[in-house]
Parts: structure tokens; C-alpha cells; sequence
């Protein structure tokens, strides 16, 4: 089957929604912001087609004024993992950087992310620091609170992740 990497487009938005919904149970924040990519002159968003199918996509957004390249998104469908296809994704944004005269590129990742670690390392980015990242929803609108619930203080390990920040400065 062809394997093509090229920009994603709106047409995509089915199979990357697949992807996110196989990734993380579900809890994956992608469909949240795909829109926004999609429409932003600052995203660049690349993916990996095989067949008929997008089956790996990642966002290169550029920030600070055209200085530093952000990278995030990584994504492969579960039955395309371990292929290289993240490998591949990855050197295309680097790609991508060097063509935009990008002074750095960054990303963050879980610390226990053994794929995303390794592909940082792979590719000569340096580990800069590690930060805690307090994950919180943004509802559009505040849900209605039952007065009678009880509210409890959230505990800080509870909406916690550790996180590594990496950076390339070509
Ligand atoms: C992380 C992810 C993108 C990797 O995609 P992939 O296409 O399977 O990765 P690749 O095949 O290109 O492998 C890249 C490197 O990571 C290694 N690797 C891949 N999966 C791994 C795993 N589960 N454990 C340890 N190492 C792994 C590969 O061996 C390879 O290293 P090598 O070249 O030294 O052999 C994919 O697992 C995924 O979508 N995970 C869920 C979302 C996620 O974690 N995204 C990144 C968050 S920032």
C-alpha cells in the first residue's frame, strides 16, 4: 500500500479523530484544538497516509514571532505504531523548522513517554527542565453546581503530570 506524508487538511478530520479516540482512552485533547490547527496560517500540520487512510499526523506552530517552532500533536493510530511513522513525522517538522529559519524548536512529553523520549534523544534535542503540568478542563460554559455537593480541594497529584521540556536549536 502507498505511503504518503503530506499536509493534513480538513478532509482528514475523520481518521485523526479515530486516532484521538483510540489514544489515551479517549482522553486525548486533539479534538479540542484540531479546528483551530486546521485553520491557523501558523500551524503547519503534517501526517502519514497509507492507502486510503491518514493513520499519523503531528503540528509544527511556529510562535514568538517567527522564532521558535512548537511541536505537538504526535500521534500514530495503535495498529500503526513501532513502524517508524513517528520517526518519519518528526524529522519532516525538523524539516519544516530549518525551511522557516526556526531559531529553536521545543516540545514537551511525559516523562515516562519511552516513544517520545527516545525520538527526542534520536534526534538530537536536548532535555532542558522538567515541570509538573497541571491539566484542567476549560469548559465553554461553567456547569450548573448543585449547592448541596461537596466540594473538595483537588489534590495537585491528582491533576498532575510530570513533563520533560526538549528543545533543538539548529
Ligand atoms: C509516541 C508515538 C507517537 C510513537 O509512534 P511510533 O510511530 O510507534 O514511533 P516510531 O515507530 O517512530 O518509534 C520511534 C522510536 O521510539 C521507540 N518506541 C516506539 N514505541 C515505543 C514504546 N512503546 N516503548 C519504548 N520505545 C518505543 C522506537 O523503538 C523508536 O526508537 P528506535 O528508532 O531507537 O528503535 C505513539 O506511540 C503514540 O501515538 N502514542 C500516543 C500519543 C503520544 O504519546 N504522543 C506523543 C506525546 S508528546
Amino acid at each position: 500500500m502507498s505511503v504518503r506524508i503530506r499536509r493534513v487538511t480538513a478532509a482528514d478530520k475523520p481518521d485523526i479523530l479515530e486516532i484521538s479516540r483510540l489514544t489515551w482512552e479517549g482522553h486525548d485533547y486533539l479534538p479540542l484544538v484540531l479546528d483551530d490547527w486546521l485553520c491557523d496560517e501558523n500551524s503547519k500540520m503534517y501526517g502519514v497516509q497509507i492507502g486510503e487512510h491518514m493513520v499519523a499526523v503531528a503540528n509544527l506552530r511556529v510562535i514568538e514571532n517567527g522564532k521558535t517552532g512548537w511541536m505537538e500533536g504526535l500521534r500514530v493510530h495503535p495498529d500503526h505504531r513501532r513502524k517508524g511513522y513517528a520517526d518519519v513525522l518528526t524529522q519532516k517538522l525538523i524539516e519544516e523548522g530549518e525551511q522557516l529559519h526556526l531559531e529553536r524548536l521545543r516540545y514537551t512529553t511525559g516523562i515516562d513517554n519511552e516513544a517520545s523520549v527516545r525520538l527526542a534523544e534520536k534526534h538530537g534535542f536536548t532535555r532542558l527542565f522538567e515541570v509538573g503540568v497541571l491539566f484542567a478542563p476549560r469548559p465553554r460554559k461553567t456547569p450548573k453546581m448543585d449547592t448541596h455537593v461537596n466540594i473538595r480541594e483537588a489534590d495537585a497529584a491528582e491533576k498532575t503530570e510530570h513533563h520533560s521540556l526538549w528543545g533543538f536549536d539548529p
